[in-house]
């Protein structure tokens, strides 16, 4: 079927399978590979992407459930060759070793600091609690929300 969407504020359009996930969308049809598929089982949060404003796992999205509505994906989250604060913390604090989680996280951190500018610790562990790393031990990516919310 063919689907019509708003990808990072750019009308797209793509013919998609029927069980197809968004995720294999936006990485196989319309070249936005910055969602990772690390699990495809809505596990790991590696493949986060905002869905109409909401915080939604792409891998468990199905590509024709999107027809009509918004995506931004973590390449959106950039503005006029600016990184986004989250980004640039994340680099700035060292949260980022072999990147494969980084994209989600830093889509669920945008998420939080966009719906709470100031949160605290227990606040900021909430929001990405459904995002997991396997190599920073999660400091430095804290370090890095925290670092963010400052500026
Ligand atoms: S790839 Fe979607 S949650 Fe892991
Ligand atoms: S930096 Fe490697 S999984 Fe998080």
């Amino acid at each position: 079927m063919r689907i019509e969407l708003t990808v990072n504020g750019v009308p797209r359009d793509a013919d998609v399978r029927a069980g197809e996930s968004l995720l294999f969308t936006l990485r196989e049809r319309l070249g936005l590979p910055g969602s990772k598929n690390a699990c495809e089982q809505g596990e790991c949060g590696s493949c986060s992407v905002l869905l109409d404003g909401e915080l939604v796992c792409s891998c468990l999205v199905l590509a024709a459930q999107t027809d009509g509505h918004e995506v931004v994906t973590v390449e959106g989250l950039a503005r006029g060759g600016e990184l986004h604060p989250v980004q640039e913390a994340f680099a700035d604090a060292g949260a980022v070793q072999c990147g494969f989680c980084t994209p989600g996280f830093v889509v669920a951190a945008a998420d939080l600091l966009a719906r709470i500018p100031a949160p605290n610790d227990d606040e900021i562990r909430e929001a990405l609690s459904g995002n997991l790393c396997r190599c920073t031990g999660y400091q430095k990516i804290l370090d890095a929300v925290r670092l963010a919310a400052e500026r």
